[in-house]
Parts: C-alpha cells; structure tokens; sequence
C-alpha cells in the first residue's frame, strides 16, 4: 500500500500526483469493498458495571470472547474481520504524558495486548475516540491530541478507528479535526481503516460535501444511531432513499455511507425485519458491522448474517452503491449494479397489517431497461434460495413479500434466446 501517494517523485510528477490524488476516496488502500465485523455500541453500550455484571460490561474478556467466537462459530471465515470498541473504553482522565489510557477496570491488561489477541486469531482491532473535547459518553476527546492519539493508536496495534464528532465546537474545527486525523493516521504508517461522523454531525447546519469526506474516511455516517427497532431501521431506510441523489454516488472502493450497525440477533426485530435489514444494508453497500451478542444468537440469525449470497453482493467488487427506484403502494422496489453486469434487487413489503402480498413487476423496468434484456436468469436469495430460472425482458415477475419483509434476487442478463423466433432482443409476443 502506497501511504505516501507518491513520496520521493520529482516535484512537477508529484505535483500532479496530488491533484489525481485528491480526486478520489481516501488514498490509504483500506476498505475496497464495505468493512465487516463486530461494534459493541448498540448491544452493549456502556450501562453496566463489570463488578456488577462482568459478563456484560464492555471489558477485555467480553471482547476476547467475541474473538473466539469469531473463528470458532465461522464469522471470520465469511468476512466479519473487524472487533470493534466503541465508547467508555477509557478511562477518565489522559496520563502524565497526555496520552489516553484504558480504564484499567474493564482492560487491565491494555489495549495493546488485546490487540495481540485479536491479531493472533487472524482478525483486526477497532477503537473509538471524538473529535472534540470530549466522547458522547463524557470520556477525553482529541481535540488538541491528534497526531499523539493516532501514534497511541497505531502503538497499540490498532487497525480501525470510529471517530465520532459529539462536542465538536464550531464547523470549522469539525472538518479541520476529521481532515487532521486523517493525516494523524496516515502519518503513523499503520493500516488503520477511518470512520467517521462528520456529516452527521454537520448536516443540521449545512450541506456535507461529500467529495471533501470521502477524500479523509473510509466511511461515515449520514443519520441517527441505529436502535434495535424496526421504526429505527425504517427510518434510516427513508432517509436513505430521500437523500439518494446526493449520497449514493459519493460510495466507492475506499469510501462508503455507513447507515450504522446491523441490530439482527437481538430483540427488536422480527424475523422478517432481520432480513429486510440485511438485504437493505447490501443494497446499500454498507459496512456490515453486528452489534449483538455471539454467545447468544438464534442459529437462524446466525444463517442469514453468515449468508454468503448476500454478503457476496454487499461486498461486490464494482462498489456501486444501490438506490430505490420506485415506491408503489407499501411495496419498494430498489436495485443495486453489481460486477458483469449483474443486478441485486429488493422488494419491501412497507405494510405492517394482514399477510403475505403479491408484487407484481416489469423487468424492463430495471437497471434503466438493461437488467434482463433480452433476458436473465434469477436467483432468489432472501428469505430462501431459489433458483427462479430463466425469464424474458418483458414478461412480468412475481414475488410474495411478507409484512415488513424483503425479496432479494441476484439477477444476471443472459443472451440466451427464450423464444425461437430469430430474434434475441424481442421475443415472441412483441
Ligand atoms: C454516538 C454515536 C454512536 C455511539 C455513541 C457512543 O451517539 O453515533 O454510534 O458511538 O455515540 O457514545
């Protein structure tokens, strides 16, 4: 991996390297395709006292454990790479040199040597800090610290950090934090993926610029956390589709929108909304980062997030991010390019009362009349696998949805001729 874009070229080449290097998503090489892994926030958050509930409180050997599980239970083997610490790691004051430190309750033996664990099961270490003064919890920010918090980090043998934005100030030192951070990170030499939060946090007072993010993450957040809630994960999907037009194109290799963490296997979700949530967050080209609990997930919750079908498409190689493209009734119909031509698509079920309901659709209608034409064959991946065979350009499809449910089909064009009429483009009844 190149950091240094170009270090030791003669001025005018580096001159113009700059200018193509600023073009595009964070030049660190991290990320191709959308990070995968585990976040402790949205299951765990920082509630519980470990001599109170040792089993349950953010600590050294909550985090070991996942790691076991991680391999043991097949994670690693299908993608999940990423453990990630989030908030109340901390403890609540910097040490004599200002350097931040553990709570040495919850990880006496340090981060550096979780890290050391975590590497020796073949997996990477996420951890959490704050552009500001200080986290959302309360614990020290960065503000002021950013070149030493990056050189602690990468010190520990960090591979990933989540950079939140609470306490920010003004706009200014919000942007001028996450870009410096960024250069902080680089600097270090260490591979360390960046997340951020920096349009979230300045969308209520400005427009982001996503051509500006993308250049310093690797990927940020755009909306409101995540909640173990089907009202949580609509929201985030509406906003999603509202904010389409400005949002999808600015996702690529090396950059991506982060709708947050992935809350199957807890609560709140039916087992139709867990798999709405899946197919969604590939669609969207998201980071799949779980926040639950691996000693405890239903085998089929485990099933889908370990469906590598649909992994295979969040994690497609083209990077194009996918979009709704109509919404008729309760019924969503959204699509995603993949690589050779290849479509993901997921049809939503919005209504919340009665049974299962038929949709009706054109495929011609998809990928701007190139997603099956003159015709493809379809793979149903969610709920169940099936195979839907071959289907002509304008023959009309039908799936049944559950309430709150998705279909999502892999649909890859084909030349095959379906009518033997001579001609591929129009069949028979044109
Ligand atoms: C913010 C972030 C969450 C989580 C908490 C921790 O709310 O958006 O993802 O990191 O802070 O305090």
């Amino acid at each position: 991996m190149d950091r240094s874009c170009g270090m030791g070229l003669p001025v005018l080449l580096l001159l113009l390297l700059a200018l193509s290097c600023s073009a595009g998503a964070l030049d660190n090489g991290l990320a191709r395709t959308p990070p995968m892994g585990w976040l402790h926030w949205e299951r765990f958050l920082c509630q519980v006292d470990c001599d109170e509930e040792p089993s349950r409180c953010i600590s050294e050997q909550l985090f070991m454990q996942m790691a076991d599980l991680m391999v043991s239970d097949g994670w690693r083997d299908v993608g999940y790479q990423y453990l990630c610490i989030d908030d109340c790691w901390m403890a609540p004051t910097r040490d004599k040199q200002g350097r931040l430190q553990p709570d040495p309750n919850r990880f006496p033996s340090g981060i550096r040597k979780l890290a050391d664990y975590v590497h020796s099961k073949g997996l990477k270490l996420g951890i959490y800090a704050d552009v500001g003064n200080k986290t959302c919890a309360g614990f020290p920010g960065s503000r002021g610290y950013y070149d030493l918090d990056a050189d602690t980090f990468a010190g520990w043998g960090v591979d990933l950090l989540k950079f939140d934005g609470c306490n920010f100030g003004t706009l200014e030192l919000l942007a001028e934090g996450y870009k410096n951070m960024s250069h902080a990170l680089n600097k270090t030499g260490r591979d360390i993926v960046f997340s951020c939060e920096w349009p979230l946090y300045e969308r209520p007072f400005r427009k982001p610029n996503y051509t500006e993010i993308k250049q310093y993450c690797n990927y940020w957040r755009n909306y409101a956390d995540v909640y173990d809630a089907w009202g949580s994960v609509k929201n985030i999907l509406d906003w999603t589709s509202y904010n389409q037009d400005s949002i999808v194109d600015a996702a690529g290799p090396g950059g991506w929108n982060d709708p947050d963490m992935l809350v199957i296997g807890n609560f709140g979700l039916s087992w139709d909304q867990q798999v709405t949530q899946l197919a969604l967050w590939a669609i969207m080209a998201a980071p799949l980062l779980m926040s639950n609990d691996l000693r405890q997930i239903s085998p089929q919750a485990k099933a889908l997030l370990q469906n590598k079908e649909v992994i295979a498409i969040n994690q497609d190689p083209l990077g194009k991010q996918g979009y709704r493209i109509t919404k008729e009734n309760h019924f969503e119909l959204w699509e995603r390019p993949l690589s050779g031509g290849a479509f993901a698509i997921a049809v939503l079920n919005r209504q919340e009362i009665g049974g299962p309901q038929a949709f009706v659709f054109s495929t011609a209608f998809l990928g701007s009349g190139l997603a099956c034409n003159p015709a493809c064959s379809i793979q149903q991946i969610l709920p169940t696998s099936e195979d839907l065979g071959l289907h002509n350009w304008v023959s009309p499809l039908k799936v049944v949805v559950n309430p709150t449910g998705t279909v999502l089909l892999k649909m890859v064009v084909t030349e095959e001729k379906l009518f033997d009429n001579g001609n591929k483009r129009f069949p028979e009844f044109l």
